[in-house]
């Protein structure tokens, strides 16, 4: 028992220093001119003397400071950084921040706060995603006959790679049923992004009039998301055409869908 409180005691005075948060945007976009700030709040007892704050961006050293001196950026961070951002006025936080004044895709990654003081040191770690918006979106449908549909939704030069469902609902019922996807493919361009097609397939008769075809995009670990949808309708397309119905199922069963406001045929 006695030989614990020993080993506890011990523990809280060696800790002279302690990461309270870490604080990095979740995510951002690629080249938006938008600064941000990296923040590292720690405590520090008065015990704790010859403070060094250092950043690390995936295990490598970006920024070192060493109060009351100023701060220095390093490597990937040099000239990306306003150097007089001040994250508190206490003197020795006063440059624990970083103020990242044009965000992109080389900066993203796993950010090490890592405060050694004298007898003690502690470090947290936080990852930035940092993304760019697709330069093409679109869900397609094609059909051969009055039995199945295709669906193929498309997304180029996004990044990072996203994340892509097709599925349906009934406009009232709000219950999703993920359509099987039958093809998929990904592919990474020369500048780095992606670009990802999905194609779901579906019996005709398993759509109920008023379904929602929806395609969802996604940048897994952000909020980052946009949809594409379809409306179905079945149509008897029989009265509009006078002419001598050619194969018994021609025209017996249509679709009417809804595009982003443009109806399409089939
Ligand atoms: C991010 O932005 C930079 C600067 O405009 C650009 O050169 C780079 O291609 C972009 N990265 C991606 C993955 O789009
Ligand atoms: C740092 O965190 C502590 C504890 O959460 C809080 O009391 C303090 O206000 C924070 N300091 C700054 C400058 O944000
Ligand atoms: C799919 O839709 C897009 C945009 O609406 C169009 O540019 C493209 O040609 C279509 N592709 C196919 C295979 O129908
Ligand atoms: C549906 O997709 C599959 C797989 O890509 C393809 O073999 C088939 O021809 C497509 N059917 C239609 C009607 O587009």
């Amino acid at each position: 028992m006695g030989s614990i409180i020993v080993l506890l005691s011990g523990f809280i005075i060696v800790n002279s220093v302690q990461i309270n948060y870490i604080l990095v945007p979740q995510a951002v976009q690629n080249n938006s001119h938008q600064p941000i700030i990296i923040d590292c709040n720690y405590s520090l007892r008065p015990d704790g003397t010859d403070l060094v704050l250092q950043w690390y961006l995936n295990e490598q050293k970006i920024y070192h400071w060493v109060p009351p001196n100023k701060p220095q950026a390093l490597g990937l961070l040099k000239d990306r950084l306003d150097l007089n951002f001040e994250a508190s006025v206490d003197v020795l936080s006063r440059y624990r921040a970083l103020k990242i004044e044009n965000p992109t895709v080389d900066l993203a990654g796993e950010y090490k706060c890592y405060v050694s003081t004298s007898i003690d040191e502690d470090f947290a770690t936080r990852k930035l995603i940092v993304f760019e918006p697709e330069k093409l979106f679109f869900l397609n449908h094609s059909y051969e006959d009055a039995k199945t549909v295709n669906f193929t939704c498309v997304v180029a030069d996004i990044y990072p790679e996203p994340s892509m469902i097709i599925y349906t609902n009934k406009k009232e019922k709000r219950l999703d049923r993920i359509l099987q996807p039958i093809q998929w493919g990904t592919s990474k361009e020369q500048n780095g992004r992606y670009t990802m097609t999905l194609t779901a397939s579906t019996f005709i008769e398993t759509l109920d009039a008023g379904s929602v075809i929806s395609c969802e995009l996604r940048i897994p670990g952000t909020s980052y998301s946009k949809r594409k949808t379809l409306l179905y309708y079945p149509l008897e397309m029989r009265s509009w055409n006078r002419g001598p119905i050619v194969g018994g199922s021609y025209l017996h069963v249509s679709i009417l869908l809804i595009c982003q406001g443009s109806i399409i045929f089939l």
